[in-house]
C-alpha cells in the first residue's frame, strides 16, 4: 500500500478526510470547499444543530441486516445519502466530477451534476448509468435554460434539480482573501502556496485549465462571484420555475428552502420534491439549520412531498435524526469534496464507504430494519 492509501486507511471519520484534505490541496481551493457566508455563523450551527436531538434506541429489536435502500420520485438507490451538486471538482483533484460520479455509482448513491461542473453533461451522462440527476442555475440567457435542460434529458439524467439560493453569491470572504479565481490564477502568493502543495500543483501544471465544461466559456480566469453576477438571473420568480418545468417534463426537485411558505409555493408550482438547505452556509449567512426545520416542513407540507435534508452532516447519525424527523433522504457534498481533494476517487470513495459502514452500524445499534421504518419514536429533543 502507498503512503496516500495507508493515509487514507486512517481515516475514521470527515474531520479526518478533512485534515487530509487540507495537506493536499492547495490553500485557495480548500478555502473554496471549507468556507462559508460572512462570519460563517450558519456553516457552524448546520453541524451543531443535531447536537438538539437524540437517538432513542429499542433494544431486543431483532434488526438482522438493515435495509437502507431508497425510492424517489427519479431514482431508485442502495444508500439513503445523496452526493449533492457541487461545482468545478476539477479544482480539487484532476479527476473531478468523474471520480466523484463512479465512486457514487459503486456505492448506489444518486449522483447530482452540478451546471458549473468542469466535465460535462455528456461526458458524466456517458460515464455512469442511472441514478443520476441534474442541477440548473437560472442564467440570465433562456436559450441556455433550455439548452442544458434537452441536454440532461438526452444524457440520461433522471431528475432536475432547481437551485433556488444562488440568486446573487454570498460573500464568503476566503475567497477573495487569497485571490482565488476560476481557474485559479497563480501569483507571487499562490506559486508559493502551491510550493507546499506539490501533489495538488503537479495535477494544475499537467492538466487542462478548470472551465466550466457545459458552457462555451472561455473567458479569462475570474472570480464565482463576478461570474454570477454577471451570468444568473436574479429577478427569478415561481412563475420562472413554472417554466423550467414545463420544459423538463420529469421528476423535479427545487433546492434552498427554508421556509415552509416557500415550500407550499414549490408543491403549488409543480415540484415533487424539496431540498432544505442554506447552500451549506455559503449564502445567506444568519440562515437557520436545516435539521432544524424538517419537521415543520413536514408538518406544514404534508407526507406526499419528498424533503432531503443537507447541511452539515458529519456522521450516520446525522441521517438518522434527519430521516426521525421526517426527511425522506439527506445529501452532502462537503464530505466527499474532502475526500475528492485528498485523494480523488479512491478519497471518494473512502468517505462514502464510512457512510455506509456506519449507517449500517448505527441502525443495529437504533433498532431499525429499515431506513423507511425510521420515525419520530427514535428521535428526542433537548429541552430548550
Ligand atoms: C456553488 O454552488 C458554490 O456554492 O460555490
Amino acid at each position: 500500500m502507498n503512503g496516500a492509501m495507508a493515509k487514507l486507511d486512517q481515516c475514521l471519520n470527515m474531520d479526518d478526510m478533512r485534515a487530509l484534505a487540507k495537506r493536499r490541496a492547495h490553500k485557495m481551493v480548500f478555502d473554496y470547499i471549507d468556507g462559508g457566508a460572512d462570519d460563517e455563523w450558519t456553516l457552524k450551527q448546520n453541524s451543531r444543530a443535531f447536537e438538539n436531538y437524540s437517538l432513542h434506541y429499542k433494544v431486543l429489536a431483532g434488526v438482522g441486516q438493515p435495509d437502507l435502500t431508497l425510492s424517489l420520485p427519479g431514482a431508485q438507490a442502495n444508500v439513503p445519502f445523496i452526493l449533492a451538486p457541487s461545482a468545478g471538482n476539477r479544482l480539487f483533484h484532476k479527476a473531478g466530477e468523474r471520480a466523484v460520479a463512479k465512486a457514487a455509482q459503486k456505492i448506489g448513491a444518486i449522483y447530482c451534476l452540478s451546471t458549473l461542473s468542469s466535465f460535462s453533461i455528456e461526458a458524466i451522462g456517458q460515464q455512469i448509468a442511472t441514478p443520476k440527476w441534474f442541477q440548473l442555475y437560472v442564467w440570465k440567457d433562456r436559450g441556455l435554460v433550455r439548452d442544458m435542460i434537452a441536454r440532461a434529458k438526452a444524457a440520461g439524467f433522471s431528475a432536475l434539480i432547481l437551485t433556488a439560493d444562488l440568486p446573487t453569491h454570498g460573500n464568503r470572504e476566503r475567497d477573495p482573501k487569497n485571490g482565488f479565481t476560476i481557474p485559479p490564477s497563480m501569483g507571487v502568493r499562490q506559486i508559493l502556496e502551491a510550493l507546499k502543495r506539490p501533489a495538488w500543483t503537479w495535477d494544475y501544471l499537467t492538466s487542462e485549465p478548470v472551465r466550466f465544461a457545459n458552457l462555451m466559456d472561455k473567458g479569462p480566469a475570474q472570480s464565482l462571484a463576478q461570474f454570477v453576477h454577471d451570468q444568473l438571473d436574479q429577478s427569478f420568480t415561481w412563475d420562472d420555475a413554472e417554466f423550467i418545468l414545463s420544459e423538463w417534463n420529469g421528476p423535479s426537485y427545487v433546492k434552498g428552502l427554508v421556509r415552509a411558505d416557500d415550500g407550499v409555493k414549490a408543491i403549488k408550482s409543480g415540484f415533487e420534491g424539496i431540498f432544505i438547505s442554506n447552500h451549506g452556509g455559503r449564502q445567506l449567512d444568519g440562515a437557520p439549520a436545516p435539521i432544524g426545520l424538517v419537521e415543520t416542513m413536514r408538518d406544514r407540507l404534508g407526507d406526499d412531498i419528498t424533503l432531503i435534508v443537507d447541511g452539515g452532516i458529519r456522521r450516520a447519525t446525522d441521517m438518522l435524526k434527519a430521516k426521525a424527523l421526517g426527511a425522506d433522504a439527506v445529501s452532502f457534498a462537503r464530505p466527499y469534496l474532502y475526500g475528492l481533494a485528498a485523494a480523488g476517487e479512491a478519497g471518494v470513495s473512502r468517505a462514502l464507504e464510512l457512510f455506509y459502514s456506519a449507517l449500517l452500524r448505527d441502525m443495529v445499534l437504533l433498532g431499525a430494519s429499515s431506513w423507511q421504518g425510521i420515525d419520530g419514536r427514535f428521535v428526542g429533543k433537548k429541552k430548550t
